[in-house]
């Protein structure tokens, strides 16, 4: 039986209580505020969409919609950087935890709003939003197309979708989940949902709800569904070897022995995070498990990827953003690019074009 809006948000609700459970009343102001200073600097060492395709310093006043804030670490975020942010997550509980952020952060986060809804039936009228932001949550809804759908409906003219979607192309995909879990231990020939159980897991309590849909993409596939957008650029992030079944937990005692962690993670994940070693952040770009997405929505007169292309831009109407400073580890930069994990290598970028904000 296809997985309905109940069940997302029956497994979304119980792995947010088991993740932040024992939250007690939240932060204070101060310590929200440094806790989004350690947010912003992990999101710089991993190189995440956040910083990297959001333009964290010119975000001042802009409209924002992020779809699926989760616990509101990426929103507040937003909101400290002066937007004007609107969140929205199907998770009551994790729309109260958002609100919460706003409410402490106070006037920093003036003209904020956090709404339980359905990222593919946004309560908002079109051309409404400059960004609009989602972080691993539309490859969660049933229905992903009609969610991108909507993301292109709400954003302005011109305006910016920054997006991170699961990649199928990737270490992940084929020899953690495909391999260990789909064929060796046999979950894929006995259950339809099993890549959806297979992923996202937390505290104690989250796998007595399992996660009923997870989706992910090759490139070509984030093409087909951007196609009604322009300027689309994509790069791969986010190789962990601690995701290896069974073996990842001795490597990650070993990596958080070696690496330490990162306390940005506690804003967002409940806990500090393990940092990556040289060598996962060299795998990213190659094979790993997050496509960072970044598409607008063409102008009236303007090309979409499945229109013909306007003079001078390549004819998938792809563009690339402008190479990030490099991350404290050390890469060659993460543009995409063709590698063996690709259903189908990449073209070379064009070069690097600045993606309109208003
Ligand atoms: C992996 S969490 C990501 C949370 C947050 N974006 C982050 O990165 O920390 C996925 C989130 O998507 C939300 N979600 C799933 N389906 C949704 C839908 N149809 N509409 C809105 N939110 C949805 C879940 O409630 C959950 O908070």
């Amino acid at each position: 039986m296809p997985a309905t809006k109940d069940d997302v948000q029956r497994f979304w609700g119980a792995l947010h209580d088991s993740l932040h459970a024992g939250g007690g009343d939240g932060p204070g102001r101060g310590d929200l505020l440094r806790s989004l200073d350690d947010l912003e600097d992990m999101f710089r060492l991993r190189r995440h969409m956040a910083v990297v395709e959001m333009p964290l310093q010119a975000l001042e006043g802009l409209r924002v919609l992020e779809v699926g804030s989760g616990a509101g670490g990426h929103s507040a975020l937003f909101a400290r950087h002066g937007a004007r942010v609107t969140a929205v997550d199907l998770t009551a509980a994790r729309t109260r935890a958002t609100r919460a952020k706003f409410d402490v952060l106070g006037e920093s986060a003036a003209g904020c709003l956090a709404v339980q809804a359905d990222a593919e039936r946004l309560p908002f009228a079109e051309d409404s939003f400059d960004i609009v932001y989602s972080n691993g949550v539309l490859h969660h809804t049933p229905d992903t197309e009609a969610a991108v759908a909507e993301v292109r409906r709400v954003l302005k003219p011109g305006g910016k979708a920054v997006i991170m979607l699961y990649c199928k192309s990737s270490w992940h995909y084929w020899i953690n989940l495909w391999l260990c879990v789909g064929v060796l231990m046999g979950k894929a020939f006995r259950d339809r949902h099993w890549l959806g159980k297979a992923t996202e897991w937390g505290g104690g309590h989250a796998q007595t709800v399992e996660n009923p849909v997870t989706r992910c993409y090759t490139a070509a596939g984030i093409r087909r569904l951007f196609a009604g957008f322009a300027g689309l650029s994509l790069r791969k992030s986010e190789f962990y070897f601690y995701l290896i079944p069974k073996l990842g937990r001795l490597y990650r005692r070993w990596q958080v022995r070696r690496y330490g962690t990162h306390p940005g993670g506690v804003p967002v994940y409940g806990e500090p995070w393990p940092i990556q070693s040289p060598l996962e952040f060299l795998l990213g770009p190659v094979m790993g498990w997050a496509w960072f997405i970044a598409a607008t929505k063409p102008a009236p007169g303007q090309g979409a990827l499945d229109e013909p292309p306007p003079a001078g831009t390549a004819s998938d109407g792809s563009s690339f953003m402008p190479s990030p400073s490099p991350p404290r580890h050390g890469s060659s930069s993460s543009q995409q690019r063709g590698s063996p994990f690709d259903s189908k290598p990449s073209r070379p970028a064009p070069g690097p074009v600045p993606v309109p904000l208003t």
